[in-house]
């Protein structure tokens, strides 16, 4: 079937008002057909993508143990397994970044453009985590430098803190494609690279943006509006940090009014730093 120019820009603007704003491959493929190719390639490994693909995995300690997570898991459990398994074996966030930027068990990674690793001051003694990339996250390769990520600058900055006393990453380092919210089972993935993130940063305190971020690391049900402002425990694994959930800086762009409790959260956290 011959489409026209027309009829291909219609289609374009159907799939972009539907949410669809990357491209994964030239085909599209019919994943119900009985005879669709494998959604994953079982091996060789991936190679990198990205822009900064060719800079993207540094020489680091631990560089051999890359190799053994760079073949994508047969099944989903595999997946949890291999990057429990990774997150284990980094013992340095340089060698952490490497093995995560060569993971091959999440697909986020293959539709997002490159890892987002984190952002600030490694010795901080706060450290924020939100949910996940967005597109100039992805297109950056940093967290936080969008819209959402200039207002957490402003709240920051009130405080008197900036990304030289701050370090900043996300439950989920790929940016899930539209922005989607990441599916349970990418979360459970991604779940052993923060809290070992985490551990490596060893913050005094840790600050979770917005309810996925504290339900996913406090382990709490309750929603944002009744966990934000309250002290929570977090282990390490070697000690107890104090937690404090918060609004995300993108609900406060879309809903103003809740700023005032945000700052009242932020009085509190300046407090904290400085006892
Ligand atoms: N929202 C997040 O949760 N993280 C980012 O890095 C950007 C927006």
């Amino acid at each position: 079937m011959t489409v026209s120019a027309k009829e291909a820009r219609e289609i374009i603007s159907f799939y972009r008002e539907a949410g669809v704003d990357t491209l994964v491959g030239e085909k599209p493929v019919d994943r119900l057909a009985d005879d669709a190719p494998p959604s994953q390639p079982a091996s060789p490994p991936l190679p990198a993508r990205g822009p900064n693909s060719a800079n993207r995995a540094p020489s680091a300690p631990g560089a051999d143990d890359r190799t053994l997570f760079q073949t994508a898991p047969a099944t989903p459990e595999a997946a949890i397994m291999a990057a429990r398994q990774a997150a284990k074996s980094a013992t340095t966030l340089e060698a952490f970044r490497a093995l995560l930027d060569a993971f091959e068990g999440c697909m986020l990674r293959s539709t997002a453009t490159q890892l987002v690793f984190a952002d600030g001051n490694p010795n901080a003694r706060v450290m924020f985590v939100g949910e996940a990339p967005g597109r100039d996250e992805d297109l950056a390769g940093t967290p936080f430098v969008g819209r959402s990520g200039k207002l957490l600058d402003r709240m920051m900055a009130a405080i008197g803190l900036d990304r030289s006393k701050a370090y900043i990453a996300n439950i989920v380092p790929w940016r899930p494609p539209g922005n989607r919210t990441p599916t349970p089972h990418e979360s459970a993935i991604c779940l052993p690279f923060i809290h070992r993130q985490i551990e490596l940063v060893n913050p005094d305190i840790l600050v979770c943006l917005g309810g996925p971020s504290a339900q996913t690391l406090l382990a709490i049900k309750e929603g944002i509006t009744r966990s934000r402002g309250r002290w929570f425990s977090y282990d390490t694994g070697t000690r107890e940090i104090r937690a404090l959930p918060t609004f995300h800086p993108a609900f406060l762009l879309r809903s103003p009014l809740q700023k005032r409790l945000a700052w009242r959260d932020f009085l509190a956290l300046e407090k904290a730093l400085a006892g």
